[in-house]
């Protein structure tokens, strides 16, 4: 069964054909990045329109790197939650108006749990139970998988996500922004990561997340370094800093966020004895976070490509192949977008 995925709930417009929910036979990226890096940061007007226009050439561009026609597509997969509403709206319509004229079934599925199902492209493909540790942009949470579509979530962000973390630091150090979780990985390679010492929120669920403190922690610091006070305009601080600066509050930035992400997924690995651990999401292309969890868990990881952590569309058309072994298609009139939807329950099983 071949499924085209289409994905476009931030500023990246994908589509990619998966056979089975396991090889990708394309897989198309067109980033907004470069668009968005004036503002410094997703602008959700800017990033729609920017959808519109190259949405049909994206799909186009993966039949064709697939050699493939439409006659032998099975499906359409979209992404229909969440992110910015005339982003995702962009991917719905288009995928509604294809499913119609090309009399295709439709499935519509959820950005995150699509990020969890990237690491279905992966061999061997991960075994249940399944401990999923999620790490996007605005999103941070520990999900048990008990079957495909059966889960129970384990601890949330209960204010940033890590991913918005990485960003926010990276917009105070004077770091590219959007993609500032790269950006901040980068400068980190070059970092003291012991040189700066920042506090680990302590939560009542030791699998809940809060990365706002360190956020914090990281601009009092840099405030501190550069010897101004709290009424010092922040975007300011980033001209004051020397490059060895800059890379050591990097360094120390990602150690502490790490750790954190490293620590409550080793407790959840001994507590619930999972037959997989996997990691989703765009931190999930972090380096040293994949360092870190394979020492913690030498044997009980597997990673997908990094070009699969970050957003893209194999990902969507690999989960919409397993919702569609479970579910009749929706009907392509009456699906719409949820820009807030939270993974909390199952919805296709
Ligand atoms: O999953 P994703 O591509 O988009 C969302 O669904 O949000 O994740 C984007 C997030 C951004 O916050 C970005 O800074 C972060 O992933 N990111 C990274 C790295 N690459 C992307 N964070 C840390 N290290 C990286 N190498
Ligand atoms: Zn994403």
């Amino acid at each position: 069964m071949k499924v085209l995925g289409i994905e476009t709930s931030c500023d990246e417009t994908a589509a990619a054909i998966v056979e089975d929910g396991c090889r990708v036979l394309s897989n198309v990226i067109h980033s907004q990045i470069d668009i968005h890096q004036i503002y410094g940061g997703v602008v959700p007007e800017v990033a729609a329109r920017s959808h519109i226009e190259v949405m049909i050439p994206v799909v186009e561009e993966a039949l064709s790197q697939a050699g493939l026609g439409w006659d032998e597509i099975d499906a359409i997969s979209v992404t229909y939650a969440p992110g910015l509403v005339g982003s995702l709206l962009v991917g719905v319509l288009t995928a509604r108006m294809l499913a119609i004229l090309k009399q295709k079934p439709l499935y519509a599925v959820h950005h995150l749990e699509g990020h969890v199902y990237a690491n279905f492209l992966v061999e061997p493909q991960p075994a249940f139970p399944m401990l999923a540790l999620i790490v996007s942009g605005l999103h941070t949470q520990l999900v048990l998988f008990h079957d495909h579509g059966k889960f129970e979530l384990l601890g949330v962000a209960q204010d940033d996500a890590a991913g918005e973390a990485f960003d926010k630091v990276a917009r105070l150090l004077g770091l590219a922004s959007p993609g500032g979780g790269r950006a901040v990985a980068e400068a980190a390679l070059r970092g003291n990561p012991n040189r700066y010492h920042l506090p680990k929120a302590r939560l009542q669920n030791p699998y809940d997340f809060s990365f706002s403190g360190l956020k914090t922690a990281v601009l009092r610091a840099v405030q501190a370094e550069c010897g101004k006070g709290h009424d010092f305009p922040s975007f300011e601080l980033a001209a004051l800093l020397s490059e060895s600066q800059r890379n050591d509050f990097a360094a120390s930035f990602q150690r502490v966020a790490v750790e954190t992400l490293v620590e409550k997924t080793k407790r959840a690995y001994q507590e619930y004895s999972p037959a997989s651990v996997v990691i989703a999401g765009g931190v999930a292309a972090n380096q040293e976070l994949r360092r870190q969890l394979r020492e913690a868990l030498p044997h009980q990881i597997e990673y997908a490509p990094i070009e699969l952590c970050t957003d893209n569309a194999a990902m969507i058309a690999t989960l919409g192949y397993y919702v569609s072994q479970y579910r009749d298609p929706i009907d392509p009139f009456e699906l719409d977008v949820v820009p807030t939807l939270s993974m909390t329950k199952t919805t296709w099983r």
